[in-house]
């Protein structure tokens, strides 16, 4: 078969993604989950990513965590549940477990394959620990194994990944994560901070160009797996600083007037018009203790780096809710 014919034809189309990209291109400012840049290649630069000299956040959170692991165990307590929201990175789930040296490892991560390969890893580095993966999208209500009853639950969620949520869709993931760690349960939550300008928008738009391809690999998905027509040329990578949203948006920028077709539908992108493919939320000291709050989850404890770039938080589900 002729190579072009080969390249449009759909392989796994995803009914998800086609009504995400249909939906999404449709409106007045064309956007397009997050979610969907995350294939196996996505996955793949988005580790590099994190690895990148611009990319401040995973460096400078890892290092809080190695700096104060033992004033985060005095904190936090040892023992217990750990739940991790997400199947874990290979640095800082272990960084944690060594750290609090819990009794039961519980990652939860929407991927059952990739639960399941990163659970074998650490146990064959922590024999002893006991790992119960679940295999859930952790922004809805899910049962916790019934393995861990009766113990403290602490929850992990690093990354700065709670900004990747816009800030109703964070209280709301906040709120679900208390509900299922329920009272007297603690967190322990990555956020990154509001920064120089030059910097933050470097570290999401790197000069290699590995942001840049981590966005467009979303054009070439749309192309193979749901045969869209797509000048992928058209389009340019910008990370782009929003003042009042306080976030850097990634966008694709038609660079010339372009036109997108998927099943019939065409979607015109006039030269600069832009499809809008995630959010990334800095907070502020402030800021971020009023999201969690707003979300159910009094900080008791803060660590951050010496430049004051990322802050690793300490959170507790108090009982009571009507205090005098
Ligand atoms: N939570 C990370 C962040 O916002 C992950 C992330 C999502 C990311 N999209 C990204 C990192 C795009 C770099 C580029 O920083």
């Amino acid at each position: 078969m002729p190579e072009t014919l080969e390249a449009e034809t759909p392989t796994t189309a995803d009914p998800a993604f086609r009504e995400d990209v249909l939906n999404g291109l449709a409106q007045a400012q064309p956007a397009v989950p997050a979610r969907w840049l995350y294939d196996r290649r996505g996955s793949e630069l988005f580790d590099d990513i994190t690895r990148l000299e611009e990319y401040y956040p995973t460096r400078t959170e890892t290092a809080i965590m190695r700096d104060n692991a033992a004033a985060i165990a005095a904190a936090a307590g040892t023992g217990g549940a750990l739940i991790e929201f997400g199947a874990g990175s290979a640095t800082k789930t272990p960084l944690i477990i060594d750290a609090l040296r819990p009794d039961h490892y519980v990652p939860i991560d929407i991927s059952g394959d990739y639960l399941r390969a990163s659970a074998a890893a650490l146990q064959a580095d922590h024999p002893d620990l006991a790992i119960d993966p679940v295999a859930a999208d952790f922004t809805k209500p899910f049962d916790l194994p019934r393995e861990i009853a009766g113990l403290d639950r602490i929850g992990f969620f690093p990354g700065s990944t709670i900004g990747n949520f816009v800030p109703r869709s964070a209280t709301d993931l906040l709120r679900t994560f208390r509900d299922i760690l329920r009272d007297g349960s603690r967190l322990l939550i990555g956020m990154d901070r509001i920064k120089d300008l030059d910097r933050l928008r470097a570290a999401y738009d790197d000069r290699e160009g590995v942001t840049a391809a981590f966005n467009k690999n979303l054009l070439t998905r749309m192309k193979r797996e749901l045969g869209a027509e797509v000048d992928e040329d058209a389009f340019v990578h910008e990370g782009r600083w929003n003042e009042m949203l306080g976030r850097i948006e990634m966008h694709l920028v038609a660079v010339r007037d372009t036109v997108i077709t998927l099943d019939g539908h065409r979607f015109a992108f006039p030269e600069g018009a832009t499809i809008h493919t995630e959010n990334s939320h800095k907070y502020g000291p402030r800021g971020a203790r009023c999201l969690l709050l707003a979300g159910g989850w009094t900080p008791t404890h803060e660590w951050t780096d010496a430049n004051h770039d990322f802050a690793f938080i300490l959170a507790e589900a108090q009982p009571n809710r009507f205090a005098p």
